[in-house]
């Protein structure tokens, strides 16, 4: 793991975008994943703002890592929606090549089968993007996660729950499940970004770089992945030494 620390959360940003654009610009149909929550907003600004300076959108196709289980696409908190709302209703992207977690699915578990497929058939992600939630997961890994584990639906925990209340009216209406990538999934990725901004990421960010591998902590798998960066901002990097 490299890690690089930003002064502050627009440096972080920036520097996110210049990895995501160096991608796509050297590989148009790249197969990038994308993740949700507050952490990659900036990243999603400044890859619109790349689109509008004239980045190509149009070849590449995106996976990504988790949605409510139960959630349709039209509900303002579905990932879905998020996805079209911050970032793909703003670039050229062609809808087929979209692919999120659907909440809805009739089958579930053939879906997260057939999720799984097709990101192997499509080559496999060139690039991933991951936030890290305050338990330590990545997705919806919670801990406890094999390493091995591929999509699939899981438990959310309360931690979790309580967490993601921000964006609902009440704790009450967060779902209790979700569809996610596995950690296994998400290690088979060629290159990963981790994104963490604000002091209240700081001891996770302290345990990823100092502490030992552990499903207890589901980041920690990335300690193993040949090609993965932190990107952080000073106060997520504030309890290192
Ligand atoms: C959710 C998502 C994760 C995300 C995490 C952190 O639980 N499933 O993929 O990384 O939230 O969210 P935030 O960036 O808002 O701190």
């Amino acid at each position: 793991m490299q890690l690089i620390i930003k002064d502050n959360y627009k440096e972080l940003s920036k520097e996110a975008a210049k990895i995501v654009i160096e991608q796509i610009k050297s590989k148009p149909n790249s197969v990038i994943g994308f993740a949700t929550g507050d952490t990659p907003l900036g990243l999603y600004k400044e890859l619109i703002k790349a689109h509008k300076n004239g980045l190509d959108f149009s070849q590449i196709i995106t996976f990504n890592l988790d949605e409510y289980l139960g959630l349709p696409d039209s509900h303002g908190q579905s990932y879905n929606y998020y996805m079209w709302d911050k970032l793909f209703n703003h670039i050229n992207i062609k809808k087929e090549n979209v692919n999120i977690p659907d909440g809805t699915a009739f089958d579930p578990e053939k879906f997260c089968e057939e999720y799984e497929a097709k990101i192997k058939k499509s080559g496999g992600i060139d690039l991933q993007i991951l936030g890290i939630g305050r338990n330590g997961h990545i997705g919806f890994n919670e801990s406890g996660s094999k390493f091995n584990s591929r999509t699939r639906i899981v438990n959310l925990t309360k931690q979790t729950r309580k967490d993601n209340a921000k964006f609902f009216e009440d704790i009450n209406n967060v779902p209790v499940q979700a569809i996610t990538m596995g950690i296994s999934t998400i290690l088979k990725s060629k290159k990963i970004i981790l994104l963490a901004n604000g002091k209240e990421k700081a001891e996770n960010i302290r345990k990823l770089m100092n502490e030992s591998k552990t499903e207890k902590f589901p980041a920690s798998a990335l300690k193993d992945h040949p090609n993965t960066i932190i990107l952080v901002d000073k106060d997520a990097a504030s309890l290192l030494d």
